[in-house]
């Protein structure tokens, strides 16, 4: 868990480890897979991502997937692809075919969820899993993550790496594709990016109550555990003892 003082030096920090990830997986494997968060946090990192760090990257060698998408067309603004399309793909050299982008206006979302299965296991085939060298993941203020909502009996879900889910109704958009958490806790490293007060009570909830229920707390990569980037404010009250700066 590490703590900064704000969003941008957050969101830095994530790019210079997200870069440096990168560097070993293209070395390693020739290509670095990894997931992209969506909702409003990860904007900046993105924009980074383009901008200054955007040399570091071998961008040729590396394919997106997504953790969560909403069931709107890719155009929308409450599109998570939309996000990434504005801020980052449409800003670097990434070929297009390593772009996989969630069907999410198929209809009806299960065929979407499929779809996208049938696209990941065509990445990983005769796999149990697949192995995403990071997938970087938001927290709701409910706990929530990607769209594993509270509660939902998704969270149990032993099979299908990907399922059509209806997020609660206080939800702007209810229909919603996720990775479950057998695709998620998978991968090699996730990064957990938290900013803002309105996260306090559901950080507090997931880093400082062991075992709690929370969709996020039940995030767990291969090895280790999910690494923690918030600012000050999300971050407030959080004992320090658990290695924050
Ligand atoms: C989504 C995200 C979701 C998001 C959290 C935090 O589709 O909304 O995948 O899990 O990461 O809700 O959202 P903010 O970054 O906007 O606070």
């Amino acid at each position: 868990m590490e703590v900064f003082s704000d969003l941008e030096a957050l969101s830095r920090a994530a790019a210079e480890r997200l870069v440096q990830l990168a560097r070993t997986a293209v070395t390693e494997r020739g290509r670095f897979d990894l997931v992209l968060a969506g909702g409003s946090t990860p904007r900046r990192l993105y924009e980074l991502l383009a901008g200054e760090y955007g040399d570091n990257i071998a961008w040729h060698q590396v394919h997106l997937f997504w953790g969560d998408e909403r069931c709107v067309p890719p155009d929308r603004p409450q599109s998570n692809f939309k996000l990434a399309q504005e801020t980052l793909i449409s800003r670097v050299p990434l070929p297009a075919e390593n772009v996989h982008r969630i069907p999410a206006e198929l209809e009806p979302p299960r065929e979407a969820a499929a779809a996208y299965e049938r696209l990941l296991r065509s990445h990983w085939p005769q796999a149990a899993w697949p192995a995403f060298d990071l997938v970087l993941l938001g927290l709701g203020a409910d706990g929530h993550t990607a769209s594993l909502f509270p509660g939902d009996p998704v969270l149990e879900e032993q099979e299908s790496w990907v399922r059509a889910v209806l997020a609660p109704p206080a939800y702007e958009i209810r229909q919603r594709i996720t990775l479950t958490f057998l695709a998620i806790n998978s991968a090699r490293a996730i990064y957990f990016l938290v900013s803002g007060e309105v996260k306090v009570p559901a950080l507090h909830a997931v880093l400082e109550q062991n075992g709690s229920a929370l969709p996020a707390s039940r995030v767990r990569p291969a090895e280790g555990e999910p690494r923690w980037f918030l600012d000050e404010a999300a971050a407030e009250r959080l004992q320090r003892a658990q290695g924050g700066r």
